[in-house]
């Protein structure tokens, strides 16, 4: 699953945008913001996707935080040698390939009925948004890793790319069911057509999407925990599901470690700057995203600070694996740099819906908190440690 993109939290954009674009030229790679390939395989063959104009348009919208799609120098990626990684990565292939979740993503006895047409209007909206926004950050990574084994010819990366791309595949197809239920199904297909694919430089998809993977799998687990304590307030029984679901990207995020492994200036030098920035980019992003689904955490029970810091910490306990640092939570502007990032996100949209002059000024001060608000955070002293020879873990929580 790739959750994530900075440049999807305007608030942030005067930060985020330069120093990628800056950090992003590539001699071989398109510039950022290309169209898709018009050679595309549609991955849509996979998930059985029905139409409805009504859910493409909203997954079309590249407003606030939707997930947007990757593409990268696929030949530097196909030249990795995974020999300094051999015992762990033919480990972690022969896991793939036993395919343990082949049959989980199948509505069974325990899919319990959803009760839309009687749901509080603005709990269906925020579960209608979440379950659109997980499908296309799972949709994304089925794009990218479908792409990457199409493109490669490294037996090593294409077979990786292949086992990840099936998973994803899966699991923005059960989420589509689930769409679908409620009336409505993204039209994937259209969307591999339509979409901007956003360049990257494959250190840049290392570092997201390893962070994405991880993050999603304390997103998941985190959720279900919860749920398991507090079954009255299981909104929805694709929540159920989430054990299992968890540990493929757990999985896909060993995966990435392991890609990382293979060279090490890639977490070290400067290049631990750019794991920082990472770092702070998708926590924050992943904050004030959530803080815009007030009533859908409310209906799970979910105090959504405790579960950001739940989820920080869990993906920064993960990430010891293979990076050097980690963000320091405990320090006293953490907290305070995350509310106000919340805070101008908020008066960026306000300014953006009343327009005009006011509405300009409005965003742009907006902005300027924002950005203020990052140097913030990415200042705080990241805590360093050692990092262990084999990065390979299992999932804990
Ligand atoms: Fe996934
Ligand atoms: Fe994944």
């Amino acid at each position: 699953m790739i959750e994530f993109d900075p440049r999807d939290n305007p608030a942030l954009e005067p930060v985020l945008t330069p120093v990628l674009k800056s950090a992003s030229g590539s001699a071989s790679g398109p510039s950022p913001g290309t169209d898709a390939p018009t050679d595309r395989d549609p991955a849509a063959e996979d998930l059985g996707a029905a139409d409805s104009a009504q859910a493409t348009a909203v997954a079309m919208e590249d407003t606030l935080l939707t997930p947007r799609f990757y593409t990268t120098d696929f030949d530097a990626m196909d030249r990795i040698d995974v020999t300094p990684v051999r015992r762990d990565w033919d480990e972690l292939i022969g896991r793939m390939k036993q395919d343990v979740n082949r049959k989980h993503f199948k509505k069974s006895a325990d899919w319990d009925t959803v009760d839309w047409d009687n749901m509080e209007p603005r709990l269906k909206k925020e579960l209608i948004d979440f379950l659109i926004s997980s499908c296309t950050a799972e949709f994304s990574g089925c794009v990218l890793y479908k792409e990457m084994k199409r493109r490669g010819s490294n037996p090593d990366i294409t077979e990786l790319f292949q086992l990840m791309a099936r998973d994803e595949a899966r699991h923005a197809g059960f989420i589509n069911d689930a769409l679908r239920e409620a009336g409505i199904a993204v039209n994937l297909g259209f969307l591999t057509q339509s979409k901007k694919y956003t360049y990257f430089r494959p250190k840049f998809i290392y570092y997201a999407t390893y962070l994405s993977e991880k993050i999603g799998y304390s997103r998941y687990i985190t959720i279900f925990r919860h749920l398991e304590k507090h079954p009255e307030n299981r909104i929805h029984p694709i929540f159920k599901w989430f054990e299992n679901w968890c540990n493929d990207e757990f999985g896909h995020g060993e995966a990435f470690a392991l890609l990382m492994k293979t060279d090490p200036k890639l977490t070290s030098g400067v290049n631990v700057l750019w794991i920082k920035f990472f770092l702070v980019a998708i926590f924050s992003t992943m904050y004030v995203r959530d803080h815009q689904r007030p009533v859908f955490h409310a209906a799970l029970g979910i105090d959504v600070d405790w579960y950001g810091e739940e989820v920080f910490r869990k993906t920064s306990a993960i990430t010891k694996q293979v990076f050097p640092i980690t963000l320091d939570l405990d320090h006293p502007r953490w907290k305070k740099g995350l509310k106000r990032l919340q805070q101008a996100s908020l008066q960026v949209a306000d300014g953006k819906r009343r327009g005009g002059i006011g509405g300009t000024f409005t965003r742009g001060m907006g902005m300027a908190k924002a950005a203020t608000a990052f140097v913030s955070l990415y200042t705080i002293p990241a805590n360093r440690h050692d990092v262990p020879v084999s990065s390979r873990m299992e999932p804990a929580y």
